[in-house]
């Protein structure tokens, strides 16, 4: 399939890559001068070590978000698989594990309350798990299970940005007092939105993740399902294939489509 063909049959892809490539190129300057006083999100000068690993956590992010961008294009999954192997390395190593764990050792120094770092840390850990359970599952060779929890860790990843989007609903709906207070607002109100955004974009993104997962296994055994039918009825005495176990590595369920469109 041409090209444009591949675009006209997935038209997410190019307003994604708008959506990434714009989040850093808005986001990261503020932090390549590696100076506290240029930083949009909130710093603790008390505490030596928060800004670097603010920044690390930034920059080692920016690595994760590029590379999973990378790994969900279609076209690179399946023409050059040399290339899916690399950046998929790159994500786990270079990107989502460093950003995490930085960000999880400020967690508990965050600055708008216990619903701020409760959802991060929630966020940050869940992120370190997904990953490193896809990772393992690559190695084993347990293809299908792998593309399941890497799904997850990018609905995980790009969660970042889709709080971007919430951010305004979010304050419409349940705090619209902030538009008329604006940012400084009493410091409850700002805690509570931002209570709300640790919240809603992973939590709306893993849910969106599991649908895909759950689309994607059913459709892979009502394949098997109509395969066994079709045999029954050409050949009367071929033998049925034994029910699956749930987790066993399996031929025909490694088949299964790609969870992403
Ligand atoms: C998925 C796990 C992640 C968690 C738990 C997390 C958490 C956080 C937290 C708590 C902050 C500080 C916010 C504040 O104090 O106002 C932050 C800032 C930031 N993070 Fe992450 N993050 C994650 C992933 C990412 C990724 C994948 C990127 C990709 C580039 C990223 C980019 C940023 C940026 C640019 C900032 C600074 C925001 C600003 O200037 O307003 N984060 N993150």
């Amino acid at each position: 399939m041409s090209r444009i063909g591949t675009a006209l049959r997935r038209p997410w892809i190019v307003p994604f890559y708008f959506l990434v490539f714009g989040f850093l190129a808005f986001r990261l300057p503020s932090y390549l001068g590696f100076d506290p006083s240029k930083s949009t999100a909130a710093t603790r000068l008390d505490l030596p070590f928060y800004y670097p690993l603010l920044v690390a956590h930034i920059l080692f992010g920016s690595v994760a978000f590029v590379t999973a961008a990378i790994q969900v294009w279609p076209w690179l999954r399946n023409r050059n698989p040399k290339l899916h192997r690399i950046s998929g390395r790159v994500y786990v190593l270079g990107g989502a594990l460093p950003a995490g764990l930085a960000i999880l050792t400020i967690t508990p120094f965050l600055t708008h309350g216990a619903g701020q770092k409760a959802g991060n840390a929630l966020l940050g850990l869940l992120w370190l798990i997904t990953t490193i359970v896809g990772f393992r599952r690559a190695r084993q060779g347990r293809i299908v299970e792998h593309r399941e929890w890497m799904l997850r860790s990018f609905a995980l990843c790009f969660s970042i940005l889709a709080s971007r989007f919430w951010l305004g609903p979010a304050i419409l709906w349940l705090e619209p007092e902030v538009f008329t207070m604006g940012v400084d607002g009493p410091p409850a109100v700002q805690d509570q939105v931002s209570t709300l955004t640790s919240w809603i974009p992973w939590v709306v993104n893993l849910l969106i993740a599991e649908w895909f997962n759950h689309r994607a296994r059913y459709q892979a055994l009502g394949r098997q399902a109509a395969k066994r039918t079709a045999a029954k009825v050409s050949v009367p005495a071929a033998p049925v294939e034994p029910a699956l176990a749930p987790n066993t590595k399996t031929p025909a369920l490694e088949r299964s489509p790609d969870p992403v469109p």
